[in-house]
């Protein structure tokens, strides 16, 4: 038997407009909104680099300059904080450049996430590869990609991430109808993209973590336009079906749907939570304001 190969490369698509968060987001990219202390985008490279990638790729679109500029060495402002003497911040910002290979493909329009991935074709060279939507911030111990390679190296092939959601919110994701092979584990029978509630097989929903194999791509290529105008990877997804099993896995842990307002504003509230310091800041506010 082959030896099992862990992924190393992930593909991270940042050309979407983030419309949700106009105006905020006309100059700043959304992956760029912070959470907490540090990016969208970089939480979701840290998940990465846990998980055991070493090289990433932004697949990147108009505006979006930011993000490259973020993952660079910033020498300037390293060693301006070196002689103010901020030696811990300095390390913090000196290490984010290290934490992987980054390169970037560049999708002209955003023409849905099938597109998105393959721009990122050259960039995975025929190996399986993981695709994080940054929009997700996902909090899970081990990393949710690291639980979608534990199923990989049992069953074999891709594997989805899935969540089950309330039956009015199936329309907002990619819907699986599948068999369950062992509690939490699935072989996904077929896939419909963003259903309304009478069309959707189940409420398992996909979730912003996959890992994929390099087969994907000609039928990514082969794609028509689906749900709203765009080419859709769960309809890559489907058509790979008839060539190839795919698994999915409901991840262990909690997801922030940092892509909307109410789910930022969470996670922040979330994260502040599990550090004593904000944690009191946070209690002492609500206590403020309750008063008023
Ligand atoms: C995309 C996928 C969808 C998936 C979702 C997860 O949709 O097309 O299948 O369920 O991500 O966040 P989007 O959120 O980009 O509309």
């Amino acid at each position: 038997m082959e030896k099992y190969e862990r992924i190393k490369k992930a593909v991270f698509p940042v050309a979407g407009l983030g419309t949700r968060f106009l105006p905020a987001t006309k100059d700043i990219p959304k992956e760029m909104m912070p959470l907490i202390d540090r990016p969208l985008i970089h939480h979701g490279v840290d998940e990465a680099v846990a998980s055991g990638c070493t090289e990433v790729v932004f697949v990147t679109g108009e505006g979006k300059e930011s993000i490259r500029r973020y993952f660079e060495p910033s020498e300037l402002l390293v060693s301006t904080l070196r002689e103010r003497g901020k030696e811990a911040l300095a390390a913090k910002v000196e290490s984010i450049h290290e934490l992987a290979k980054f390169s970037y493909a560049f999708q002209e329009k955003p023409l849905g996430l099938g597109h998105a991935v393959l721009c990122a074709e050259e960039f995975c060279g025929g190996e399986y590869f993981g695709l994080l939507l940054p929009d997700d911030v996902m909090v899970a111990e081990p990393p949710v990609l690291s639980q979608l390679e534990a199923v990989r190296e049992k069953y074999g092939y891709s594997v989805l991430c899935l969540e089950e959601v309330d039956e009015k919110d199936v329309s907002r994701y990619g819907i699986v109808e599948a068999e369950e092979v062992e509690p939490g584990i699935y072989r996904v029978k077929a896939l419909v993209e963003k259903p309304s509630p009478e069309e959707a097989p189940s409420r398992l929903a996909i979730m912003g973590r996959y890992l994929l194999s390099p087969k994907i791509f000609p039928h990514l290529k082969n794609l028509k336009r689906g749900a709203g105008g765009e080419y859709q990877l769960t309809d890559a997804i489907s058509s790979l079906l008839r060539e190839e099993p795919v698994y999915a896995v409901i991840y262990r842990g909690r997801r922030h749907d940092c892509g909307v307002k109410e789910g930022w504003i969470k996670a922040t509230v979330a994260r502040a939570l599990e550090d004593p310091e904000l944690r009191k800041i946070i209690l002492d506010t609500v206590a403020e304001y309750e008063k008023i």
